[in-house]
């Protein structure tokens, strides 16, 4: 077809499965992990002995494993152990209590949910998973408008190990204090990948992904330091895959410089317009943060009153929450001390940060 002009016949293509550069694809092979996957495990043990799990929640930034590494662990309970239910749910996509208990039941081969309020469908739920053990994943918690399925869980499902998915290290902080001292979690941090550990990751997935020779080696380090300077996966394979189009396009069967080159500079570009399309109070929020590292929110706020600011420190806070949940600034909580919890805010690393979450902020 003339549209397509000079590009590449398909038996000519640099890609031999570009599905290995989705997202949400299963690696079969996890790279490193190894403590963080002990934790797990050490939780889920006890469901084997017909006693309750422990509950976890596990945190870090953007793109660092936390669900693939949870969800190789469900495909371990399913492969290995007949009476432990594996149930997962992304609370962004399920972000309700009802929701929530459609997706499981559904997923535990339940289907006449319709016409079902919230109670009836845990009704059911417990009637199944009773039976058995169940290791639940609740991906994105925070994302999750109420919690009033983890207060059922807690309370009536009897052998249950809860895994909680959440970018936010302050997330159980703010929990009710009835969930708190019934879920009692411990907490398993996702630190960045390293250099090594994420050319494990990426090469791996490039062998799947492409035919063999098709990148050249010096293209493809660059890949693998972008990648860890932006201390996200995502964007590294994001980057394979647009260079690989970009070979294509201009008929070449060897994934060059150019190519990886032309990849990140649509990255960068996106994430810049993306900080364009801010209303002018969130950019302005932005600007104070970009120019005071590691400030206390508190501190912050101060600072936007001078620079004449004038919404109040509740709005200031959901502002913060807003670029943070879009991963322009990050922001950590510390619990504890004599003034009860603080927030320290800082702006993102490298300001070309893809936005591979990106929300709309009408979202909010
Ligand atoms: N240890 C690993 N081994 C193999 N692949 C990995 C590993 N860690 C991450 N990946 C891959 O990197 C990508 C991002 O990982 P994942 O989706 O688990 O991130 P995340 O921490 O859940 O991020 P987010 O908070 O944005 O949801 C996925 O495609 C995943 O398959
Ligand atoms: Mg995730």
């Amino acid at each position: 077809m003339a549209l397509f002009g000079k590009m590449l016949k398909e038996e000519e293509s640099v890609f031999k499965d570009p599905i290995a550069l989705d997202y949400d694809y299963m690696p079969k092979l996890i790279k490193g992990r190894g403590e963080e996957q002990r934790k797990i495990a050490l939780a889920i043990k006890p469901l084997d002995q017909n006693r309750t799990g422990g509950n976890l929640v596990l945190f870090g930034d953007s793109g660092v494993g936390k669900t693939v590494i949870c969800k190789h662990m469900l495909r371990i309970v399913e492969e290995e152990a007949d009476d432990i239910l594996p149930i997962y749910v992304n609370c962004w996509k399920k972000n309700t209590s009802y929701k929530i208990f459609v997706d499981v039941c559904e997923q535990l081969g339940y289907r006449l949910t319709h016409n079902k309020k919230t109670d009836e469908l845990f009704e059911v739920i417990k009637r199944l998973v009773n039976k058995k053990s169940v290791v639940f994943v609740f991906d994105e918690i925070d994302k999750s408008e109420d919690l009033g399925f983890l207060y059922s869980i807690l309370e009536e499902i009897y052998r249950k190990s809860i895994l909680m998915i959440t970018n936010e290290a302050g997330w159980h902080s703010g929990l009710d204090q009835r969930i708190k001292s019934r879920l009692m979690a411990g907490m398993v941090e996702f630190n960045y990948y390293n250099s090594k550990e994420t050319e494990d990751i990426l090469n791996y997935r490039k062998d799947y992904a492409f035919v063999e020779g098709a990148w050249d080696e010096k293209s493809f380090s660059k890949i693998i330091s972008k990648t860890v300077k932006l201390e996200d996966v995502r964007s590294g394979l994001y980057i394979m895959r647009e260079a690989g189009n970009n070979a294509e396009n201009r008929s070449s069967k060897k994934i060059e410089m150019v190519d990886v080159d032309e990849a990140i500079k649509r990255l960068d570009d996106f994430n810049i317009k993306s900080i364009d399309s801010l209303e002018p109070e969130l950019k302005l929020v932005l600007k104070i943060v970009k120019g005071n590292e590691k400030c206390k929110i508190g501190e912050l706020y101060d600072k936007y009153k001078v620079a004449g600011g004038d919404k109040t420190y509740k709005t200031f806070q959901r502002s913060i929450k807003k670029l943070s949940d879009n991963k322009f600034i990050s922001t950590k909580t510390f619990v504890g001390g004599t003034g009860g919890s603080t927030t320290l805010v800082d702006y993102s690393k490298d300001k070309s940060k893809p936005l591979t979450k990106m929300k709309k902020l009408s979202d909010f």
